[in-house]
């Protein structure tokens, strides 16, 4: 038993379900050992000397005694390559197709007997034993892969895998999806297993709910991003190199991808960050736009219990003048936890609820969990029975409904991997809409089923549709949540098509920015949540999913007030901004932390408001090009390495720099700043990058630096958009862009591009195109 088995153990120990968990723990641990007996003798194998090759769509396939290699170069310059025969779909990361083959890239003899690829942004060279090195045009390594090992057990069955990869010695790695101890993923190894942590987590604690196996590695040879295409378990173990200092004996950094079964299929998108985010946007789909109420601030709470505390909370926020578009019910709302009903008793009048509120501008958002109570007669449960010839719960290996144990008592499972029961999922969601909810957040779906012991999910052996193709959890644990983000998605967007659908999901996988966005889970409340809350954002947004954001103040406990604020300040500045807590946690609404925070919180609130039409723009460019709103400081200068080493402040967009306090009794703070010139926005001291400075940061305030140069998008006094525009330095200008809100619809919107430059002491701003003619008003700073 480890350490989370324990604290498990002792909290379902004497309560109610603690019975059934135990019960259907064992069921679990049955169902597997009937139908997934232990593997038994295996047989090692690797690709064994190259035999032949024969050319194709943008590549080809190299042929090894025992084994072959695909490869395919994408239009767009993103790289494939399969073993064992394996091709780039079917794929749950992929929208609907893979891309075209780039018909100039060709497969060609190399040097000592291998084969090459050469390709307008990476060459693949493969060596006549099967490793796989990855040059730019200019010749420098990036990443050479060794020859895959594979593990076969002899009496048949899934192959398990292994594939270690060098890296250039000064290289840094990010991503795997969401990692606490990030965002720069120091030497240790990380699981490839969503999984709810079991009520907070700390940075100590690995995987969490959304794992996906996508590295982000910048070193001096450059960026690249590689995605290994496979959803089953497994375990990254990353070390960082060590470089020689002149002696020239440099050891390379180190990955070591095992996987527990499926395809050894890889891609590899490398160039600059924005080119390589951009390229895994252009693969996996673009990110949605949330509608823009959801990039105002947010407040939720499980435990409201009644109407009559919402509209208490609603009331403390409007009674204060503090901004709130959002309020986000719980599982308390539900009649005995069951989802899509409520507790009529205590919520009587949803709809006239969420009418009142949004006449002051503030909507509701409902939680969805994927597990439905397995209550013969709950509408819901008959309802999904009576899907297809099955039913829409996940079964067993011999053919039984699976249980499991959650909040509303036994559980059975909607397999949303099935696209029938998909869309009677989605279309569940008319209940919700018609309840008066604006949006819905996703929540355990890794999925969870509570227990004593062990995995808490599923038994591996349970099965799936996955499409038609048919397969176990083994496979499909991983993109549950992902799929189940689709189900909503398209039944939002089915039911209200005029509206953009605002979902937030807690697990998900390689793709989940084309249903929406994602939040930290149980961020436990202490200043290592705070730093572990910055590490998510950041660590998701490098792996395609831009929106996300912590439980601001932390899910447990209580905060002192000077971690609220803290952290309130951060979430101000991370594109989902939601203070949330547990239902025996301390409040979280910020007047009840005294008047100095409140204070505090009102500033940055109000900030956060004047920021908005930014947001907006952030939020667009985002699906347009693939960029997260909330981006590492090295974003643009990948080579400097004390940037990439650098992990408590970020850029937010192409103009700020966020420099949040993640540590108690502070009043100033080192910043590490980019090359060029930075404004302090508050105090207008100006300090010169690259370098370390020291910037003022009292509790009342969060440092957040401008760009010199930089156009940002403003609310004006009177609601319009203005332009806030930080004085470039001579000779160098600079520039912006302002991207129209289209609300909460579809219509399309405007990109405006504006560039400054000094002319006689004077700053200049002009719009592309328009003849250069600036409509908006326009509010230099900085001189
Ligand atoms: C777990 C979620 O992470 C948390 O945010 C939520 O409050 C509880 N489930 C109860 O629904």
């Amino acid at each position: 038993m480890n350490g989370r088995d324990l604290v498990r153990s002792v909290k379902l120990v004497g309560s109610k379900r603690g019975l059934r968990t135990v019960r259907s723990a064992w069921r679990r641990v049955r169902a597997d050992a009937r139908a997934l007996p232990s593997r038994g003798p295996e047989r090692a194998r690797v690709p064994g000397p190259v035999t032949g090759a024969e050319p194709g769509p943008g590549g080809g396939v190299v042929r090894f005694a025992r084994s072959e290699l695909r490869i395919r170069v994408a239009v767009g310059g993103a790289v494939f390559w399969g073993w064992d025969g394996a091709e780039p779909l079917p794929s749950y990361a992929l929208p609907r197709e893979a891309p075209g083959a780039d018909p100039r890239a060709v497969l060609e003899p190399g040097t000592d007997g291998g084969w090459q690829v050469v390709s307008e942004r990476l060459t693949v060279a493969v060596s006549r034993h099967g490793a796989v090195e990855l040059r730019t045009p200019g010749g420098v390594v990036l990443r050479r892969e060794l020859p895959p090992r594979w593990w076969e057990p002899v009496g048949g069955g899934d192959a398990r895998w292994v594939q270690r990869s060098e890296v250039p010695a000064d290289a840094r790695f990010f991503g795997l999806g969401g990692r606490a101890s990030g965002p720069r993923l120091r030497d240790g190894s990380y699981g490839l297993w969503n999984t709810d942590p079991g009520g907070r987590f700390g940075p100590g604690d690995d995987p969490l709910y959304l794992t996906m196996p996508v590295q982000v590695v910048v070193s001096d040879a450059g960026t690249h991003l590689v995605f290994h295409d496979n959803s089953w378990s497994g375990r990254v173990s990353l070390r960082e190199g060590k470089e020689g200092a002149g002696s020239g004996h440099d050891r390379p950094g180190m990955s070591e991808v095992r996987m527990d079964g499926g395809p050894l299929r890889c891609w590899v998108v490398a160039g600059t960050p924005a080119r390589v985010l951009a390229g895994w946007s252009a693969l996996t789909g673009a990110a949605v736009v949330p509608p823009s109420w959801a990039l105002g601030p947010q407040h939720a709470r499980w435990g409201f219990g009644s109407e009559r505390e919402v509209r208490r909370v609603a009331a403390g926020y409007r009674e204060r003048g503090l901004a709130l578009s959002a309020l986000h019910l719980d599982i308390d709302h539900f009649d005995g936890h069951r989802v899509f009903t409520v507790d009529r008793e205590r919520f009587p009048d949803l709809p006239g609820l969420a009418k009142e509120l949004r006449e002051d501008g503030v909507r509701l958002v409902s939680i969805v969990d994927p597990a439905v109570a397995a209550v013969a007669g709950d509408e819901v449960h008959d309802s999904g029975r009576a899907v297809g010839a099955a039913g829409a719960f996940v079964r067993d290996a011999r053919g039984r409904v699976v249980r499991g144990e959650v909040w509303p008592g036994a559980c059975v499972y909607p397999d949303f991997t099935d696209p029938d029961v998909r869309a009677w999922w989605g279309g569940l969601y008319e209940e919700r809409l018609a309840r008066g909810f604006s949006g819905v957040w996703h929540d355990m779906n890794e999925p969870v089923s509570f227990t004593p012991f062990g995995d808490p999910s599923l038994p591996r052996s349970a099965r799936h549709a996955l499409e038609g193709r048919g397969g176990d959890h083994r496979e499909a644990h991983n993109v549950y949540g992902l799929a189940m983000a689709r189900a909503g998605y398209e039944g939002l967007a089915r039911l209200r098509p005029d509206e953009r659908p605002f979902l937030f999901s807690r697990s998900g996988w390689a793709g989940m920015q084309r249903y929406g966005g994602t939040w930290s889970g149980d961020v436990a409340t202490g200043w290592p949540g705070l730093r572990a809350s910055l590490a998510l954002v950041l660590g998701l947004g490098l792996c395609g999913v831009p929106y996300s954001g912590p439980d601001v103040g932390g899910f447990d406990g209580s905060p002192s007030p000077e971690l609220y604020l803290r952290w309130f300040q951060l979430g101000a500045y991370l594109p989902l901004f939601r203070t949330h807590a547990a239902i025996d946690a301390g409040r979280r609404e910020p007047w009840e932390f005294g008047p100095v925070v409140l204070a505090g919180a009102r500033e940055v609130l109000e900030e956060r408001e004047r920021l908005r039409p930014y947001w907006v723009t952030l939020a667009r460019l985002a699906r347009l090009t693939g960029a997260p709103y909330v981006r590492p400081l090295w974003w643009s200068t990948p080579g400097d390495r004390a940037l990439r080493d650098c992990e408590d402040a970020y850029l937010l967009g192409d103009a700020l720099l966020v420099a949040p306090v993640l540590e108690p009794g502070v009043s100033e703070r080192a910043v590490r700043l980019p090359p060029g010139r930075w404004y302090d926005t508050v105090s207008g001291a100006v300090y010169e990058g690259p370098g370390q400075v020291v910037v003022e940061a009292p509790l009342s305030r969060v440092p957040v630096l401008a760009r010199a140069g930089a156009v940002i998008p403003v609310r004006g006094a009177d609601g319009g958009v203005e332009l806030e525009v930080w004085a470039p330095v001579v000779g160098r200008g600079g520039g912006g862009t302002v991207v129209g809100d289209a609300g909460d619809g579809w219509e399309p919107v405007t990109v405006e591009r504006y560039t400054t430059r000094l002319v006689d002491g004077r700053v200049v701003v002009e719009r592309d195109g328009e003849e250069g003619r600036v409509e908006r008003p326009v509010r230099v700073r900085g001189v």
